[in-house]
């Protein structure tokens, strides 16, 4: 899409990988809305991109409809959607309460569902946007210790599948970014650090380069390294050998 001139409302651009995009699509000419929960912070990339700041818990009931309709009042239009706030968690699934499973489903899943469904009318009607989803190889491949997390970011590839089917010849794309391990406040914030040494955690603002490039070349899916849809590829064709090698390999 073009982006010169778009207005796109950046979930996440708090921090990591949404806070690099807003940057990268500030210089390609966007007009941004930014939101998050750190007033703080997307004050100041405000300043930094000219963008207004709309801070709102996605967690909260009745948050992310009135986040949609503020955008809205705020810029007349949303063009592009980039739905990149996440929240993590490490540990084992007997041991989460069923506000933690709440809240991970909320923030991960039902809010990027619920922005979409407020604001690709108006895309829809003038013929033309992109809806962008931040996933997780984690969703493609299940991961130990993250199944709620795994399972939300799986709903949202889901979801954008079929989303993209739905809109074929409206003018409006859907695209997901797919990325592995990104040097962000994300392992801090589940309260686990990345131990291992094997994928090397690639800076947010690489991963925020291929999500703007795959927005203004309208891809349908990325991987952030291009080099994960090997195993993502290996576990839909042969799913006994993709277990058997993630188990050795400390995959899962
Ligand atoms: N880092 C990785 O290795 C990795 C790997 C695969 C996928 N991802 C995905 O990439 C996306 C961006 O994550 P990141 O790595 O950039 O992490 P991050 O630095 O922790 O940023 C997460 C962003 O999401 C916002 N957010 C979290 N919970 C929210 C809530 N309840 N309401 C509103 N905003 C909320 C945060 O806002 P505040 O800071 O204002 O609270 C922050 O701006 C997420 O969807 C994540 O699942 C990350």
């Amino acid at each position: 899409m073009r982006v010169r001139g778009a207005v796109a409302l950046v979930t996440g651009a708090s921090s990591g990988i949404g806070w690099a995009t807003a940057l990268r699509l500030a210089e390609l000419g966007a007009r941004l809305i930014l939101t998050g929960r750190d007033t703080e912070r997307l004050a100041m990339l405000a300043t930094m991109t000219g963008g207004t700041p709309l801070a709102t818990d996605l967690s909260e009931p009745g948050a992310v409809t009135r986040l949609a309709r503020a955008a809205l009042d705020a810029a007349g239009r949303v063009d592009l959607l980039v739905n990149n706030a996440g929240e993590g968690h490490a540990g084992r699934f007997t041991a989460m309460s069923s506000e933690q499973v709440a809240r991970l489903v909320a923030v991960n899943l039902s809010a990027p569902i619920e922005l979409t469904r407020v604001l690709l009318p108006g895309m829809v009607s003038r013929g033309t946007g992109h809806v962008a989803f931040v996933t997780s190889i984690a969703g493609r491949t299940g991961v130990a210790g993250e199944a709620v997390y795994s399972a939300a970011k799986a709903g949202v590839d889901a979801f954008a599948e079929s989303l993209r089917f739905e809109l074929a010849g409206s003018g409006v794309r859907v695209g997901v970014l797919v990325p592995g391990v990104v040097r962000t406040a994300f392992f801090d914030r589940r309260g686990a650090a990345y131990q291992r040494q094997r994928p090397r955690p690639l800076p947010a603002a690489r991963v925020a380069d291929a999500l703007v490039r795959s927005i203004v070349t309208e891809r349908d899916e990325s991987f952030t390294p291009s080099w994960l849809r090997l195993p993502v590829a290996i576990r839909a064709v042969a799913p006994a050998t993709y277990r058997r090698l993630a188990g050795r390999f400390g995959g899962s």
